[in-house]
């Protein structure tokens, strides 16, 4: 039984529409997870909704709704973004799901027996918006709080913890023996940072229900819900435990083991905001149910807009929808990763993505199939004159760095060096200069050699093209006239076609917008 290569994204709060950081990080897993596909991985691609919670419930308050029915509307409008996105993920988790909250029961039972939780009383200052007791640190030295934590208030309740603090010193060790459970480096030099300077507290895993009844039931202690990070964090576990991934099963749910083998998670691609939760306490609560560590938590930054924090208050918002209406889903999916490496912040600005869609996508990439394609029917009735390997050298070794690069989610200098060869080819029209040579019948085997190496880069393009935009790939394969099926990467092999081949007639794949009139 084959271990899966299996990742995750973050699962989104339901509190709102989907944006373009929702959007990014979404983009990036599928990107990965279709590389990983095309050479020759099985993959297990996970996302979902986070859906309990007081940022939930006071969503759902705020339009005069119950909250289940409020997520369960809302749930309609992510899993069609999720559509819309083009992802490929295998399953999507809804935190309300029976599913999610038999195991989040059985993981709570299992520790609770074990010893892991304890019941304590606290007072102290407590921030509504953020769900979290705060500390004297986090006060100002006048007395006032950070706008950020909302409403500060004055709080005393019982509550469970789980003994957190005591792991901190395998943690530590941990992540100084496995430089790759982080990426990039500055995200995990930031939580060595924080665990080395600062004691690790015990997490209070409970909210009192009369306080927050919109979570799972601790199965231990009617009078409380589970605390929703707690929850949500299962999530990864959640999905591999109930297909039978025994790896997954660290709670005994009398299921029979599967052929389904996906834990540990071999990626878990999240947001900058959230690293604490999936590099400090994800690892502890797996530790201390016994199950494998997942491999790498890849760090994404945040997008801005036009320089400013994206805010619906200020309406500074990109909408991806509206984007990939206006321009076509693989240019939406092209200019965030192509824009942004992943680990720095990001800037989206309107004019940045014009003008890459028009020199990248339209006169790039778009004129080099229009051109190869074109000449190719003009000159020899479309027909594949004999193999030539004048650019099998340059795509040979595009082929090769690109999928080093996606081997090391090094998503931005992937597409860099497949634009490498873009403009290789693009240059080889110049050189060449067939059209000259279709003037003088003495060329006729030289113009030969030329065609071949256009089409036959165009065709590998979109191999190496497919996991970033699987449209546009998919697009030159069909005008290339050849059978549809996966471009798995074996097809980068040069010579794929095969002289007497007859190609289709070119299409633009971007159409220039700058020539649309409006
Ligand atoms: O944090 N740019 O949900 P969420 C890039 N439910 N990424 C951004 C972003 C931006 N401007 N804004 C948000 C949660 N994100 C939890 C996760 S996982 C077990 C639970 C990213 O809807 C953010 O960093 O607030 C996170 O990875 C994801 O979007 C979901 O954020
Ligand atoms: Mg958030």
């Amino acid at each position: 039984m084959n271990k899966r290569f299996y990742l995750t994204t973050a699962i989104d709060y339901v509190n709102g529409a989907p944006h373009l950081g929702h959007a990014y990080e979404k983009v990036v897993a599928d990107v990965i997870a279709r590389a990983r596909r095309s050479m020759g991985e099985e993959v297990f691609f996970l996302t979902g909704l986070d859906e309990h919670g007081q940022k939930v419930q006071q969503a759902a308050e705020a339009e005069g709704k119950d909250p289940q029915s409020y997520c369960d509307g809302l749930a309609d409008q992510w899993q069609a973004f999720v559509q819309r996105l083009g992802l490929s993920n295998n399953d999507f988790i809804r935190t309300t799901e029976p599913r999610h909250k038999t195991i989040v029961t059985a993981l709570l039972n299992r520790l609770h027996q074990e010893g892991h939780f304890y019941k304590a009383g606290y007072e102290g200052w407590y921030s509504v918006k953020e769900e979290t007791f705060l500390t004297d640190k986090d006060q100002n030295p006048d007395g006032s709080w950070d706008p950020k934590w909302g409403e500060v208030i004055r709080l005393k309740e019982e509550n469970w913890y789980f003994r957190m603090g005591e792991h901190k010193d395998w943690l530590i060790q941990y992540l100084e023996e496995h430089p790759e459970f982080v990426q990039p480096t500055t995200r995990r030099n930031e939580i060595l940072g924080f665990l080395r300077s600062q004691p690790l507290g015990d997490l209070c895993i409970s909210r009192p229900r009369a306080r927050l009844s919109w979570g799972i039931p601790l199965p231990f202690d009617p009078e409380y819900v589970n605390y929703v990070w707690f929850d949500a964090l299962t999530n990864y576990l959640t999905v591999p435990a109930i297909r039978g991934d025994v790896q997954a099963k660290a709670v005994e749910l009398g299921q029979t083991a599967t052929d389904f083998s996906a834990w540990p998670a071999d990626l878990h691609v999240v947001g900058k905001d959230i690293v604490k939760f999936h590099a400090v306490y994800w690892p502890i609560m797996l530790k201390a149910l016994g199950a494998p560590l997942p491999k790498t938590v890849l760090v994404h930054g945040w997008w801005q807009k036009d320089g400013q924090k994206l805010s619906k208050s200020t309406g500074n918002v990109v909408d991806p929808i509206a984007v990939i209406n206006e321009w076509g889903l693989d240019a939406f999916r092209y200019y965030v990763v192509r824009e942004l490496a992943i680990g720095p912040d990001g800037n989206w600005t309107d004019d940045g993505f014009r003008s890459r869609y028009n020199a990248e996508l339209a006169n790039g990439l778009g004129n080099l199939l229009n051109r190869a394609l074109n000449m190719l029917n003009k000159y020899r009735s479309g027909i594949v004159p004999a193999p030539s390997r004048e650019l099998a050298e340059d795509a040979a070794t595009a082929v090769s760095t690109t999928a080093a690069y996606l081997k090391a989610n090094e998503l931005q200098e992937a597409l860099v060096t497949i634009w490498g060869l873009v403009n290789r080819a693009n240059l080889y029209v110049e050189q060449t200069a067939p059209f000259r040579l279709a003037k003088d019948p003495t060329q006729a085997a030289r113009l030969d050699e030329v065609l071949y190496n256009l089409v036959e880069v165009c065709r590998i393009l979109a191999v190496l093209l497919a996991p970033f935009m699987p449209q546009a790939a998919e697009k030159i394969w069909a005008q290339l006239n050849l059978p549809a099926g996966d471009l798995r990467w074996p097809l980068t092999a040069w010579g794929g076609l095969k002289a007497g081949h007859q190609v289709g007639a070119p299409q633009p794949l971007f159409p220039r917008k700058d020539l649309v009139p409006k």
